[in-house]
């Protein structure tokens, strides 16, 4: 059976963000089940699950309170449009996200994957400023940080920053606005990025911005304050600040969205990957009644938002998505969030505590990076001058098939291995993670001769 599988899959699937060629030679488990916190693969092999199904499962897997939510409503109706249409679960679904959102975000434009979210979020913005009460304007310009991640279409890509998904594309992308990237171990420059939106006040629509912690960017974590700063600034100027959080939110930082810690509401808020406790795709870009508003007037006016999905809010998603919030309540997950926190940090401290003698060898190639149960491992050749290991030493992927053989799965960006357990599991299994990242790093840094100074 497995066998097949794998000849099968080799011979016709093309895996995203995966070198085929090399994945084709190292037996990927194929996944047939699952329980709890683990996958288990088609010969019964269990993995611990430490990159959260790429970073949207919740609450584990195969949970009976959202699988009875998905059954029930698959014995009502699967799909039905939300194209001059509605149902139960979507509205419910709009209902809760409002409720629990910061005040103000009172409208839920759905879409079903993340990238889509944003797109809707970027032509919602262009489109406001072109029609807002308080003065038409043409803003055609978005604001983002370098080495942002916001998604793979065309239009997310032309916001992206990471030069190894988007620097290919760049002739088909739009002009952005790329603000520098704000270091967590440095003074934030208020003047300078005051200084770059104001120069470009009249042309910016919108500010995009992962709040507090940019993903995919390998776990950079912004210095305390700063989307405070930004939500001010952009307010001042007239710009819409755009929250993604499409991987923060949802318990991942400790508060249900990321946006809370600074006690910000931005204009619109994009959510996604763990809004269905990572069950099925769904997105949700909320808004404010004020930019809802300027789409509004009689419809041959043609003011109406022309945008939609063909699965856009998804009964079945949103059934799944209402289970899961209501067992954010229910089991307290924000306060095992906190919790794990600490975990990670306590069992991760190893890497970079000085006085550990005994792993001292591999720290000077060890930067570690965490918010909540965000944690970016990033390897490098030469910590004090940050240099980077040879891209052709794979030495993040090497770290990660370690991991696999040892039984856990997770996920490497570049040299970034990324752990980001569910918010719901158990401390214990956080810190099986964390044993096994750190013999998988010692293991790859010993076999290339990196572990004593080479
Ligand atoms: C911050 C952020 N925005 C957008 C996306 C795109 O989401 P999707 O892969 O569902 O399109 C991702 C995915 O990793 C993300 O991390």
């Amino acid at each position: 059976m497995t066998d097949r599988l794998r000849q099968l899959d080799n011979d016709h699937v093309w895996h995203p963000f995966t070198a085929m060629s090399a994945y084709r030679d190292e037996d990927a488990p194929i996944i047939g089940d699952a329980e709890g916190f683990f996958l288990i693969d088609s010969t019964g092999r269990r993995y611990l699950d430490g990159h959260s199904s790429l970073w949207c499962n919740i609450h584990g897997h195969r949970v009976p309170a959202i699988d009875t939510a998905i059954r029930a409503q698959l014995d009502r109706v699967a799909h039905t449009t939300l194209l001059g249409l509605s149902n139960q679960p979507t509205i419910e679904l709009a209902a809760e996200l409002v409720r629990r959102a910061p005040a103000g975000l009172n409208k839920v434009f759905y879409a079903d994957c993340g990238a889509a979210g944003v797109e809707v979020a970027l032509k919602m913005a262009f489109q406001y400023h072109r029609q807002k009460a308080m003065g038409p304007e043409e803003r055609n310009l978005f604001a983002c940080l370098g080495r942002a991640y916001h998604g793979d279409t065309v239009g997310t890509i032309s916001l992206g920053g990471i030069d190894r998904f988007h620097s290919l594309f760049g002739s088909l992308m739009f002009p952005a606005l790329r603000i520098p990237t704000p270091s967590e171990n440095e003074p934030i420059d208020v003047e300078a990025l005051e200084r770059l939106l104001a120069e470009h006040a009249d042309q910016l629509a919108g500010f995009v911005i992962e709040p507090l912690v940019q993903a995919a960017a390998g776990i950079l974590v912004h210095p305390p304050g700063y989307l405070k700063i930004v939500r001010e600034l952009t307010r001042k100027y007239g710009i819409l600040l755009i929250a993604d959080e499409i991987a923060v939110g949802f318990g991942r930082t400790g508060k249900l969205f990321a946006c809370e810690h600074e006690d910000v509401c931005p204009d619109v808020l994009i959510l996604s990957k763990g809004l269905t406790g990572g069950y099925l795709p769904l997105a949700a870009t909320l808004v404010t009644d004020e930019i809802e508003s300027a789409f509004l007037g009689d419809p041959w006016e043609g003011r109406t938002f022309q945008h939609g999905h063909t699965y856009t809010g998804n009964p079945l998603a949103c059934a799944a998505a209402l289970a899961s919030l209501q067992l954010f309540d229910e089991n307290r997950i924000l306060e095992n969030v906190q919790e794990l926190e600490l975990v990670l940090r306590r069992e991760l401290g190893v890497l970079t505590d000085p006085g550990n003698t005994q792993a001292s060898a591999i720290q000077q190639h060890i930067v570690v990076r965490q918010r909540g149960v965000m944690v970016g491992i990033e390897l490098v050749q030469d910590r004090s001058t940050q240099t980077p290991f040879a891209a052709s030493e794979r030495i993040g992927h090497q770290v990660t098939l370690a991991c696999r053989h040892r039984g856990v799965i997770l996920r490497n960006i570049g040299d970034t291995i990324v752990l980001m357990p569910a918010p719901a599991m158990p401390a214990e299994l956080v810190r099986q993670l964390c044993h096994v990242v750190i013999e998988s790093l010692q293991e790859v840094l010993d076999s290339l001769g990196h572990s004593t100074g080479g």
